[in-house]
């Protein structure tokens, strides 16, 4: 059977913001194959990062653009980070209380040719994505409480990873396993192994000496 492809989206929550440019070349020198940028409100989660400023000061980087949206009210900002050149809009399952805001939300991100994620916090059971996966293009597993960088990773997201490919498999949705927080050289493998397409990581590579081996090793390490 052929190998499966993995991909690498960095976080640039770990960067030196004082030198954005630098560490943005950095990355794309490095081929990450995405670059993950949080975005955080101070409200849906405990700490504020940046907003759409950032993500317009970066829109015109040769790099897939993968925006993680930790804000309560993503249908009101979506539009602006679309307009910023978003390849991959992820909103938080548990911002929007009813199920119609969220088909909504997904539908007017298609719209405008932007590929829609959902992601779900560690206590957030992976059934709930039941009735959106066979029209999402990426579902972000959190095996940290979102919020901030360097934490450890929960090991609770293993099961709800293999959990999740399982469905996904059963049914031949088209919908790629992204898992967020706490990812090195060790854990890695393990969501590999329980059928994780996508793996953000900021700490690790970022403290990493050779940012490009260390995103080889995400990818090849098994
Ligand atoms: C946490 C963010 C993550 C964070 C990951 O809320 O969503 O993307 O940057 O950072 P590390 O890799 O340091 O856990
Ligand atoms: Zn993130």
């Amino acid at each position: 059977m052929e190998k499966k492809m993995i991909r690498i989206s960095t976080s640039l929550l770990a960067a030196n913001f004082k030198h954005l440019d630098k560490e943005i070349k950095k990355i794309i020198k490095s081929k990450s194959d995405w670059l993950h940028l949080d975005v955080m409100d101070g409200n849906f989660v405990d700490n504020i990062s940046f907003g759409s400023n950032v993500c317009k000061a970066v829109s015109d980087y040769p790099i897939f653009k993968d925006i993680h949206l930790m804000i309560t009210n993503p249908t009101k900002y979506a539009l602006e980070y679309i307009n910023y050149h978003a390849d991959l809009l992820t909103f938080h399952y548990e911002s929007l209380k009813y199920k119609k805001d969220i088909k909504n939300l997904i539908k007017m991100i298609h719209d405008n040719n932007v590929l829609c994620g959902i992601s779900i916090k560690p206590k957030t059971d992976v059934k709930v994505l039941l009735p959106y996966l066979k029209n999402i293009d990426v579902v972000l597993i959190m095996s940290v409480e979102p919020g901030f960088g360097g934490q450890d990773f929960d090991e609770n997201a293993i099961n709800k990873i293999s959990e999740l490919r399982k469905i996904i498999d059963e049914n031949n949705y088209n919908c790629l396993i992204e898992v967020d927080g706490g990812i090195n050289d060790k854990t890695s493998k393990k969501v590999i192994k329980a059928g994780a397409d996508i793996l953000v990581s900021g700490s690790y590579l970022f403290k990493s000496e050779d940012m490009k081996e260390s995103i080889k090793k995400l990818k090849t390490n098994l």
